[in-house]
């Protein structure tokens, strides 16, 4: 192997004395001595001579001799030079590595310019390998629609078909043929095409909406185009098969062109003057309702004189019935840029709105990447206003059809008459979110969560996850081939475990601890037998497509107390003034003001205010006034080692104030101090009767600072006269949550030696504990880990 640099090399960049002639000028490339032993190279693009693992880096030379350094190494891609500028060069991989040696200041851009030139060699030859799409330079009217589709059928005969679903009322005199286009990879023997499943695709049910037709045409003009050198498309055109009806509406659109730019309606007569129903809302899925839909013939929204009362509708109608393989449905409209799911005819989603909440972000992931279009996804009702009688509400309500309504450009500046060179680049986003939606028709699975997926998980601790996979099309489980993938949501590549196969549709996935507090990123893949995926969410792992958790720290008590023993609380404090029902430490006997226990388990005691249940509910309860309980100095600093961490208290409380003759007159402040009872600040006030104990946990931070004198005091009272006032508090804790020093292995927060000995303890009897590293097994690398963070102990 020659380490000289590529022949290719200095025509790149052409370096003149102050100027600087840009790369890939004309000529430059086409020198014929670049030109391949197969005669080149496509598109004159020279092919034989390899940038394979040079890198493209930025230097900046401190000294004149890092300068002549970096010039001998390689060459120099920026338009100027010199001594503190940072430069751009090309390196091979040997002086890469010898720069790395050198201590240079560099960053590399990119680590190998050979992709950089495949990839523009395979944009190019897509590129000229594309038909024209001068066609979608303009709107047309019907006539030219239905032409254009029979060129595609013509020109892909293998794989587009057209159909019809019969003929329009003729409301005008006219009757027209309802076409649609069906679209998929060529049948074969191994892959049927009555074996797919289908998506239907109708625009254009609303005539004044140009911009549907358009973009339905250009979904089935590029899906048809890119099957020969998208592998994307191949892929999914070999496993569905697309229906695609333009003109939903064909009297309407035709009347849209002779008379009336921007008619709604179908063409009915309604026989008092005025003309046409809207199909959109003539569907017989919640037909009818007033709020969504007009009774009033005049109206934009007259849903008709009966659900499927137009010709059109029930052309549609009976064309889904009839085809048992539709799994996915968009109506298309315009405009708004939305993607609307169930429901349109109420607020609210479906009870399985599974599909939707998976779809709805993804879809408008897709089309945003495209161009930068915002579309706002959500259900139709919420997300735009109640429609009744639509017909996603019908495909999906009565035949379990995934529906959708989306609008298509623009988000209202010209409305209904976009510009026509918006067409294309409409279509383009649209059809990169039909990608989306299609390959989840087409993937072999669908995923289902018996327990939930978690919504954070403590750190360190591994998380057993149930995950079923049910057939979504034509999918027969690989035993094997269950993973799931998990990575730091702050970068890194994902790694995968195979997730364990019950026999019958379950896998259990299995997630190791993850660093404290640092956020996981995961998503799940099941393999079929014959070698497809189906992943979950089903565009994973592109950015936005993967399920993410937060993970919490640990909690670490700094004092706790069940008042079982004596921890140094103070029951009265001098101003204290109540004649009964003082606080004491004792064992609640029950009243209809009191609990039968405490609140420990185990455990017998509390504190109280006077535990004896008496005669009747006002014996022994507070009265005439005050008293007081107040903990003992609190030491609330975060424990060494102890990093990112959160301290909170927390204890269970018990408040009666609802007995008696004058319920409701009281309530018992809990306050917070962190200058040892000098200054206090109000925690909460209880005025609850839940008649049950109750944990109530705050942080800190939110109240005072901690400090090493927290206090924190219950001012029970007894103001009003003649009501009963029962308190009591138990399971205290000031905690602090944070991420652990990783050498405090049994959490008593220090480190040392007895931290060794539990670990070898935990480590020889193979406990979980001791699987240090988080991978699951209890192996000689978390020995490892554990000494090496021993070693570094804790601050
Ligand atoms: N613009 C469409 C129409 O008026 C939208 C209907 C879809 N759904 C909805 N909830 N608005 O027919
Ligand atoms: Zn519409």
């Amino acid at each position: 192997m020659t380490l000289s640099r590529p022949r290719a090399f200095r025509s790149l960049f052409v370096l003149l004395a102050g100027t600087c002639i840009p790369v890939l000028a004309s000529g430059a490339l086409g020198a014929p001595d670049n030109t391949g032993a197969d005669g080149g190279a496509r598109q004159g693009i020279p092919t034989s001579v390899s940038y394979e693992g040079f890198a493209l880096v930025r230097a900046t030379a401190r000294t004149l001799r890092e300068q002549m350094t970096l010039d001998a190494m390689g060459q120099m891609a920026s338009c100027r030079g010199g001594v503190g500028v940072p430069v751009d060069y090309i390196l091979s991989p040997q002086s890469l590595a010898a720069l790395r040696m050198t201590g240079i200041p560099h960053t590399v851009l990119n680590a190998n310019i050979e992709t950089l030139l495949r990839a523009e060699r395979d944009e190019i030859a897509r590129r000229a390998s594309q038909r024209d799409l001068a066609w979608f330079n303009n709107y047309h009217p019907l006539a030219e629609i239905e032409t254009y589709l029979a060129q595609l059928v013509a020109t892909y005969p293998t794989m587009a078909s057209s159909f019809n679903v019969g003929t329009s009322p003729g409301n005008d005199g006219v009757q027209y043929t309802m076409r649609g286009i069906a679209v998929s990879g060529p049948d074969t023997p191994q892959n049927p095409r009555a074996n797919r499943p289908q998506l239907f695709f109708n625009a254009c049910q609303h005539a004044r909406e140009w911009i549907s037709p358009a973009t339905a045409t250009f979904i089935a003009d590029q899906l048809l185009e890119k099957y020969a050198t998208d592998a994307r498309v191949r892929a999914l055109l070999d496993h569905v098969e697309f229906l695609i009806i333009p003109v939903s509406n064909p009297e309407g659109y035709v009347y849209t062109w002779t008379s009336e730019r921007l008619w709604r309606k179908n063409r009915r007569n309604n026989g008092d003057g005025s003309r046409g129903v809207d199909l959109n809302r003539n569907w017989s899925y919640q037909w009818g309702l007033n709020s969504g839909s007009s009774p009033s013939t005049g109206n934009e929204t007259y849903r008709g004189p009966s659900a499927f009362s137009e010709g059109e509708t029930q052309r549609l109608r009976d064309f889904i019935t009839a085809s048992p393989r539709i799994r996915a449905h968009i109506d298309f409209h315009s405009y708004g840029q939305l993607i609307l799911s169930p429901w349109s005819y109420a607020l609210g989603v479906p009870p399985d709105n599974s599909a939707f909440a998976e779809m709805n972000p993804q879809i408008r992931q897709a089309i945003l990447n495209v161009n930068l279009k915002q579309y706002t996804a959500g259900p139709g009702g919420s997300t735009l206003y109640l429609a009744s009688g639509t017909a996603p509400d019908w495909t999906f309500g009565q035949r379990g059809i995934w529906g959708w309504t989306i609008e298509l450009r623009d988000a209202g500046v010209e409305g209904f008459i976009l510009p026509p060179d918006q067409i294309i680049p409409t279509g383009r986003e649209n059809l990169a979110g039909v990608m989306v939606l299609g390959e989840y028709v087409a993937q072999p699975f669908r995923f289902s969560f018996p327990d939930g997926l978690p919504a954070a998980w403590p750190t360190a601790t591994a998380q057993n996850i149930r995950v079923v996979a049910s057939n979504n099309n034509n999918g027969e489980i690989s035993p094997t081939g269950g993973r799931v993938y998990y990575r730091p949501a702050s970068g890194g590549t994902f790694v995968s475990s195979v997730m364990v196969y019950d026999g019958s549709g379950q896998f259990t996935a299995t997630i190791p601890g993850q660093a404290c507090l640092e956020p996981i990123q995961y998503y799940f893949e099941v393999a079929s037998t014959d070698g497809r995926v189906a992943r979950y969410p089903s565009q994973a792992p592109v950015p936005g497509s993967v399920l993410s958790r937060a993970t919490s720290g640990t909690e670490q008590n700094l004092f706790a107390d069940d008042f079982e023993t004596d921890r140094g609380w103070t029951y009265a404090t001098a101003g204290d003034n109540a004649t009964t029902g003082r606080w004491v430490r004792c064992d609640p006997e029950q009243n209809a003001a009191q609990p039968a226990d405490d609140f420990s388990n185990p455990g017998t005691l509390a504190a109280f205010t006077d535990c004896r249940a008496g005669g009747s509910v006002g014996d022994f309860d507070i009265d005439n006034g005050t008293t007081t309980l107040t903990s003992p100095a609190i030491n609330a600093t975060p424990p060494e080692g102890f990093t990112a961490s959160e301290i909170y208290v927390s204890y269970a409380r018990w408040y009666s104030n609802d007995q008696g003759s004058a319920p409701g007159q009281d309530t018992m402040p809990v306050e917070i101090s962190s200058n040892n009872g000098a200054t206090w600040t109000a925690l909460e006030t209880v005025n609850e009767n839940l008649n049950a104990w109750t944990v109530k946990t705050f942080r800190v931070s939110d109240f005072v600072t901690p400090t090493a004198t927290l206090r924190v005091r219950f001012v029970a009272r007894d103001l009003g006269s003649g009501s009963v006032v029962e308190a009591g508090v138990d399971d205290f804790r000031v905690f602090a949550n944070g991420c652990p020093c990783r050498a405090d292995f049994n959490n008593d927060g220090t480190s040392d030696f007895f931290d060794y000995l539990d670990f070898a303890a935990a480590f020889a009897a193979e406990d979980a504990a001791a699987d240090f590293n988080g991978d699951s097994v209890v192996d000689f690398f978390d020995y490892l880990d554990f000494v090496a963070a021993f070693d570094e102990g804790c601050e």
